[in-house]
């Protein structure tokens, strides 16, 4: 025990001693350079700013945006092509203001509307991370695929102007005073959610200048109310019973965003991704905060209270062969081998299609695009085997993936509206899946 204290000390002071060697000053803390590194995590930095098979945050990969593709950049400290001549304050300015070193605008594909919730304390952090922690990569910026006149920048300083928040200036609510435990949660779980957690980025509705309907519950119930984002459905987390998380529990909440699955779901889409690089890497009681806030969140519809009920007929149906509709034909020939005649799948395997929220959705898009491409759960320290759902875009036509979808919408107690073979049409071409086979 005492020897590990001496060698960890003495490797802090030879560290120390690299540092002021190559000119880095001595005096930043490794511990701050390790809370950054968590900070990073929380933020999902590395999502981002790193391209498919790219060097971590040497920038380069291309974002879609309804103007063309914008290029993340390099934040590596390479003082030539990356952020290594950033002060403190040039870092401040682009991460929570979002103008960059020499003056331009950002796009807000960098979600600085929340990182300007961030305390100085953090971005502090932060910047420690980013000059100290991570390794300097020479790598040039791309420029945006926005053609002229759509590409000038002066238009995004008055998007700033109407759209973003104001910046914080100091720590917000002190969650330290306050005494009782979960008043103390629900204030840092709000601080990650609405700021590096950036979760309203995906998760709420976009109004017609692409700005979220609401950055706060303050500003009303559009706050993480459900968003589409490269043709996935980023749902309610608000306390709807039926297509939001009000049939979740807090531990449901956490262990899913530290697995990557529970007992009704599991992630795919672009929150794997979120699952993989930042939730993962959160400790347990920053999960818990997460967690204890969203369930403050009121449902969007306050009257629907009741949570959707298991129905046993469907499940008797199949097994003694009496529906023989083409939806559930279709079921049985395609789903039912993983997700069972019951719907109840096998938990944390196969997820459950009977209640689940993603199935009862009104935007049925990840519906049809989960059954079109399918998909594939992150592996996760805490749940490493990431289990995959096969595509089915070249073995159904849209009729039948219409039919199989609307069967799962209404059997085992769910009360998802029909869907048509013209929306599988439409999220067919949307997310380039194969074209329907012929029959
Ligand atoms: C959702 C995607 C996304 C995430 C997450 C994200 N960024 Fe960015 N960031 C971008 C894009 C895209 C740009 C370039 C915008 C432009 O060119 O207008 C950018 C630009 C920047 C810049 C300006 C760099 C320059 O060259 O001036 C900095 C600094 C930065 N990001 C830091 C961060 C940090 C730190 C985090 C995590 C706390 C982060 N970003 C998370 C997308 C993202
Ligand atoms: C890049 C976009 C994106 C970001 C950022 C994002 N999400 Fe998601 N999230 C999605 C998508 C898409 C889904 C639907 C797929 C699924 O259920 O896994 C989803 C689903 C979820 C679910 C499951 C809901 C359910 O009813 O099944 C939870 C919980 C969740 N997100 C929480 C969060 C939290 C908390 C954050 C912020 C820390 C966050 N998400 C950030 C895209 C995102
Ligand atoms: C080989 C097994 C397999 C087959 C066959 C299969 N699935 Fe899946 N399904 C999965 C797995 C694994 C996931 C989790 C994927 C993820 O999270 O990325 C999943 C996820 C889903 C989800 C998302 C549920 C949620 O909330 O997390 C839906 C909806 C779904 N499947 C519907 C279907 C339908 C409809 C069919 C038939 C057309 C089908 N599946 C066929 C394995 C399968």
């Amino acid at each position: 025990m005492m020897k590990k204290t001496i060698v960890a000390a003495l490797s802090m002071l030879v560290c120390g001693a690299a540092w002021a060697a190559d000119g880095t000053p001595a005096a930043v803390d490794a511990q701050l350079i390790k809370q950054g590194e968590y900070l990073s995590r929380a933020g999902d930095c590395i999502a981002c700013h790193t391209a498919t098979n790219g060097k971590p945050f040497a920038g380069g990969l291309g974002i879609e945006s309804p103007l063309g593709t914008i290029y993340s950049t390099n934040i590596t400290p390479d003082k030539d092509t990356g952020i290594g001549n950033y002060t403190y304050e040039d870092f401040d300015r682009a991460v929570r203001h979002g103008v960059a070193k020499d003056g331009h605008s950002l796009y807000p594909a960098m979600p600085y509307t929340a990182y300007a919730k961030v305390t100085p304390d953090d971005v502090k952090a932060l910047y420690a991370y980013f000059m100290h922690g991570v390794e300097p990569v020479k790598q040039a910026n791309k420029d945006t695929d926005i053609t002229w006149p759509l590409s000038m920048r002066w238009p995004l300083g008055v998007w700033r102007w109407m759209f973003a928040p104001d910046v914080v200036t100091a720590p917000a609510a002190n969650a330290a005073a306050v005494a009782d435990a979960d008043k103390q949660a629900l204030l840092r779980g709000q601080y990650l959610v609405e700021g590096l957690g950036h979760c309203s980025t995906c998760h709420t509705p976009r109004g017609v200048a692409l700005q979220e309907k609401a950055l706060s519950d303050a500003d009303g119930s559009a706050f993480l109310s459900g968003g589409v984002v490269e043709g996935w459905l980023a749902k309610n987390l608000r306390g709807d019973m039926t297509d939001g998380l009000g049939s979740w529990s807090k531990e449901d909440i956490a262990a899913f965003l530290k697995s990557g699955r529970n007992g009704h779901s599991a992630a795919f889409g672009g929150m794997a991704q979120v699952v993989q690089d930042s939730t993962q890497h959160l400790t347990d009681a920053d999960l818990n905060a997460i967690a204890v806030y969203l369930k403050s969140l009121p449902p969007v519809n306050k009257d629907a209270t009741k949570p959707l009920a298991y129905n046993e007929t469907v499940a008797q149906a199949l097994r003694t062969g009496t529906d023989k509709g083409d939806g559930a034909m279709a079921f049985l020939n395609n789903c039912a081998a993983c997700h069972r005649s019951t719907g109840k799948g096998y938990t944390e395997t196969f997820p459950q299609l009977a209640l689940s929220s993603t199935v009862n959705s009104a935007d049925p898009t990840s519906l049809i695009h989960i059954v079109l491409k399918g998909a594939q759960m992150p592996g996760t320290t805490a749940a490493p085997t990431a289990y995959a759902m096969p595509g089915f875009d070249w073995r159904m036509t849209d009729k039948e993936v219409a039919d199989v979808v609307t069967f799962v919408r209404s059997s085992w107690g769910n009360q998802g509206a029909k869907v048509s073979a013209s929306d599988v049409a439409k999220v067919r071409k949307d997310v380039g899946a194969a074209p329907q086979p012929k029959r």
